[in-house]
């Protein structure tokens, strides 16, 4: 499973880039907004550190105006995903970016339907939100199932990124069920390597150390 990580901060993506942990990024409106950053220069930025899709989000509803923000977008580098919201204007414009050979990131998706239509769309990538359906008291993760089970079905080579991500155990479970990508803010990502029996473990084991005085360097 592909790591993208879901920020615009800079510091934060170089310190999992420098680790190899990132394969992409994913930014929306919200995150550009909080990094208080210009949304052409940190989208540049961050297209420099990192090799694999970023994915920019257009700002339009309309599907032409939403196919001129994807154009001026994917100008910034190579590597840019453009990314539009499920919407019926947003599959339009997925649809003719697409066809312009820009990725394509379609967004928001709550529903198998809306997957298999943006996979139609020739989508490169899907991204299902898992925690906004969990904080419904619905399952994120039956939603991922059900799209692997869909595009499986029918081989479509839309990837599923799975996003919304809240905690480290949502992680594994896109891992377990096949997810393509899964992107998480940095501290998800950082808190996949807790477990409280390392930390007890460790602490035995530097204890022990300190008694035999075992010194390497
Ligand atoms: C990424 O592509 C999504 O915009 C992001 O994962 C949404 O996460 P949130 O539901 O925590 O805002």
């Amino acid at each position: 499973m592909k790591f993208f990580v879901d920020t615009a901060e800079i510091d934060a993506i170089k310190e999992l880039n420098d680790l190899g942990m990132v394969d992409g990024v994913t930014t929306n409106p919200s995150l550009i907004a909080k990094s208080g950053r210009d949304i052409l220069e940190v989208t540049k930025e961050i297209c420099e550190l990192v090799e694999g899709p970023v994915s920019a989000e257009v700002v339009a509803t309309e599907a032409d105006a939403m196919i001129a923000e994807g154009r001026k977008l994917a100008k910034i580098a190579e590597n840019i995903a453009v990314k539009v919201p499920l919407t019926w204007d947003g599959l339009k414009a997925c649809n003719v970016l697409t066809d312009e050979g820009n990725m394509v990131n379609v967004t928001l998706c709550f529903s198998p339907n809306q997957a298999l239509l943006a996979a139609k769309a020739g989508a490169t990538f899907i991204s299902p939100f898992i925690g906004r359906l969990d904080d419904l008291n619905l399952d994120g993760l039956d939603l991922i199932a059900d799209i692997r089970q869909v595009y499986d079905n029918y081989g479509f080579e839309t990837e599923i990124l799975a996003a919304s991500i809240r905690s480290a155990n949502h992680m594994s479970e896109c891992a377990k069920i096949g997810a393509d990508v899964a992107t998480a803010p940095p501290n998800v990502i950082k808190a996949m390597a807790n477990h409280v029996l390392t930390d007890k473990g460790l602490a035995a084991f530097l204890a022990d150390a300190e008694k035999a005085n075992i010194k390497i360097v």
